[in-house]
């Protein structure tokens, strides 16, 4: 499994030192989540945030851009350092069925061409089915098990019937993509998701409120 902590839920007052913990734990992934205060009711990072991470980590920059504008602030977060670019289904919710489509395609595109990786994120009410037409345009799918917006939320069990049928879909074309779960991941939800086909965990709270490396090691 992939542990990918979120630095949503870090110690402000105390972020070098918990940096060098993340560095030295089993986590692979730095999950920054990106929040602009329209999409969703909060604010969080901007890219000189990501720089200064960058020059303190060499974790994977998994960046969660849970934005109106993914089109703009992709880029602003692939100069910044970005490895990682996940955007949501539901910011294209303006457009009509055949340009939405089409506009995440090619967002999806653009972020490969610049030689990055790139991840479909859906929120807890949207049918999964959405996923379906996007399984060879995106190297990672984001099952959000908590409304997106907070950390320190219960995980939603309706998150696991989706993580299913995207590895069912997943396996039968012969893919490798990876199954992302954000959002209440802890020791017990961790086998949960794990069990319904999940390779990469996303955890904020669960991580940053006690010893960061035991934590980790309890999910990876
Ligand atoms: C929520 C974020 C999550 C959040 C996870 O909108 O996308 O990444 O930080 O925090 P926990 O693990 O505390 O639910
Ligand atoms: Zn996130």
């Amino acid at each position: 499994m992939i542990v990918a902590p979120s630095v949503l839920s870090m110690d402000y007052s105390n972020m070098l030192e918990q940096t060098k913990e993340l560095n030295a734990s089993k986590a692979e992934w730095m999950h920054f989540d990106v929040m602009d205060g329209h999409f969703v009711p909060n604010l969080t990072f901007g890219p000189d945030i990501l720089k200064g991470f960058k020059k303190i980590s060499d974790l994977y920059m998994d960046v969660h851009l849970m934005v109106s504008d993914p089109v703009f602030f992709a880029d602003v977060f692939l100069k910044a350092g970005a490895d990682h670019i996940t955007f949501h289904e539901e910011s294209f919710d303006h457009l009509n069925e055949e340009d939405k489509v089409k506009a995440i395609k090619d967002l999806a595109k653009h972020v490969r061409s610049l030689g990055k990786t790139v991840g479909l994120s859906i929120k807890p009410n949207t049918d999964v089915a959405c996923v379906k037409q996007y399984l060879h345009d995106f190297d990672l799918f984001l099952v959000m098990s908590v409304e997106p917006g907070f950390g320190g939320q219960s995980f939603m069990e309706n998150s696991l019937d989706k993580i299913s049928c995207i590895s069912k879909w997943v396996k039968e074309e012969g893919l490798d993509t990876w199954i992302q779960v954000d959002g209440g991941i802890n020791g017990e939800t961790c086998k949960l998701v794990k069990e319904a086909g999940a390779n990469v965990v996303v955890a904020g709270s669960y991580v940053f409120k006690q010893d960061i490396a035991k934590a980790v090691d309890s999910l990876a």
